[in-house]
């Protein structure tokens, strides 16, 4: 089954041609084509995404990435089963681009249309796997497998929009059993790298600051507050701690005062604070449900710091739960994400039904 996938939920334009196959032990995904456009760089001057400059880059997009992916892939619309989108969650004048988009291809070449939840694309393409007779990802035909799965999996979910733990008891049903209050952890990672002078999104180069600091051992002037970090349920909260660090920075004479090797030693600490508190609340997680599997995505799952520290808790602690980390090529937002799950539903003839146009829902929950 071929899949044409669309996603344009935040700040990157992806097309995607994937093929997908069951087999006995699970399901197959090729990528037969896959292209992929951030516009980071032209909303770094606005310190985040603005969601006009969003919409107006991804109509002006959307055909060049399809043009490239299908070139790539070397098919034709006419030659796919479906056609999918991402309608949420997101910014919501980015999805309807690219709802517009997908809805004038299935109608002109008669395909069906799948609406994806974009945070279930982050969880499926998270819990595939790259065969090791395939590692070069960038490749074209490189092939994700998703099989050998045994639920309970419990999903951690980190990204700029998103902080959430979700359960998975059987596939295609979900429960939400945390999520913060507040700011999600790549905005955290945002805000804070912004004090510290760095261009948005500023997240990964905050980690590779405090990598250095790591490195030469430094420590940071200042302990910044691990928020919630014992509080009884597994929700999570970090605009205290971005506000926290605003004032460590302010107290210490402002970040123009700094040297490198203090920022770097602030910014470990941050991350340092963040690892703290996901590592407590996924123990929390993976006690109250009973998890047998561990799975973490979203843009934020590429940091290193963090998937070292989850590993040492699950290989010390939680010998018995798979821990399935992302490849990084998929961890950030992309379309090969959301032909695996559109994908993976209609193998399973778990498709929604549509009974009316599809809308785009910024809030759209995958626990619905
Ligand atoms: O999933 P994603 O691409 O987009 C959303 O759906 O939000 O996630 C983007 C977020 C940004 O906040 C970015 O700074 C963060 O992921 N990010 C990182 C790292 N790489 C990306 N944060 C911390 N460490 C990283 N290595
Ligand atoms: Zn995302």
């Amino acid at each position: 089954m071929k899949i044409l996938a669309i996603e344009t939920s935040c700040d990157e334009t992806g097309v995607a041609v994937v093929e997908a196959t069951k087999n006995a032990s699970g399901v197959s995904f090729t990528v037969r084509g896959a292209a992929l456009l951030s516009q980071a760089q032209l909303h770094a001057e606005y310190g985040g995404v603005y969601p006009n400059l969003a919409k107006r880059e991804h109509e002006k997009n959307l055909p060049l990435m399809l043009e490239e992916a299908l070139t790539k892939a070397g098919v034709s619309v006419a030659e796919v089963d479906y056609i999918a989108v991402t309608h949420g969650p997101g910014l919501e004048p980015a999805l309807w681009t690219g709802i517009n988009f997908a809805q004038a291809l299935a109608e002109k070449h008669g395909k069906p249309l799948i609406p994806t939840n974009h945070m279930e694309g982050h969880l499926v393409s998270s819990l595939s796997h790259i065969p090791e007779n395939h590692s070069n990802i960038l490749e074209n035909n490189r092939i994700f497998e998703l099989k050998n799965v045994n639920v309970p999996v419990l999903a951690l979910l980190i990204s700029g929009g998103h902080t959430e733990f979700v359960l998975m008891r059987d596939w295609f049903s979900y429960e939400l059993i945390g999520k913060t209050l507040d700011d999600a952890v790549g905005e955290a990672f945002d805000k804070v790298a912004r004090m510290l002078g760095l261009p948005y999104p500023g997240g990964a180069e905050l980690s590779r600051n405090a990598r250095t600091a790591r490195e030469k051992a430094q420590e940071s002037f200042a302990t910044l507050p691990r928020p919630m970090i014992s509080s009884n349920n597994c929700d999570v909260s970090f605009s205290g701690l971005k506000t926290a660090a605003l004032y460590a920075l302010r107290d210490k004479g402002g970040v123009q005062t700094l040297t490198q090797e203090e920022k770097d030693a602030f910014a470990r600490e941050f991350e340092d604070t963040v690892a703290d508190v996901l590592v407590a609340k996924t123990e929390k997680a993976l006690q109250e449900t009973g998890a047998r599997t561990f799975v973490i995505g979203g843009g934020v799952a590429a940091n290193s710091h963090i998937r070292e520290r989850l590993q040492t808790l699950i290989q010390k602690e939680y010998e018995d739960v798979e821990f399935r980390l992302p490849e990084l090529s998929i961890t950030g937002d992309n379309a090969v994400m959301i032909a695996e799950a559109a994908a993976l539903r209609a193998l399973n003839e778990k498709l929604p039904t549509l009974t009316e146009p599809i809308r785009a829902v910024g809030n759209l929950s995958i626990a619905a």
